[in-house]
């Protein structure tokens, strides 16, 4: 599969995202603590979509928060062991592609 670009690294600041489109499913692009990571942005709960707020992932549906360096539930409805899908990233060249 080709690798899609998502954005200029210079253009998510940190503590910012940006979402695209992944497979026809909603994802997140963050830069936390100066680091890309990227989501599938579907809860685990009830698939709301999710958002970066300081040092954690916030789902404004009902509260479930997320470790935005793993995906990884760290407060409930979201079920303990439960993770946002991790999509695969590279940077080239100053350009960031979800793989
Ligand atoms: S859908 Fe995210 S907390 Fe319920």
């Amino acid at each position: 599969m080709e690798k899609k670009f998502i954005a200029n690294v210079e253009d998510v600041d940190e503590g910012k995202q940006k979402n695209f489109t992944y497979q026809n499913k909603p994802a997140m692009l963050i830069n936390y603590k100066g680091k890309f990571h990227a989501y599938v942005n579907i809860c685990t709960h009830e698939e709301c979509e999710t958002q970066l707020a300081g040092d954690t992932i916030y789902c404004p549906c009902h509260g479930s928060t997320f470790d935005p360096e793993t995906g990884e539930a760290t407060g409930p409805p979201a079920l303990p062991g439960s993770k946002l899908a991790n999509i695969k990233i590279e940077v080239v060249d100053g350009k960031i592609y979800a793989l």
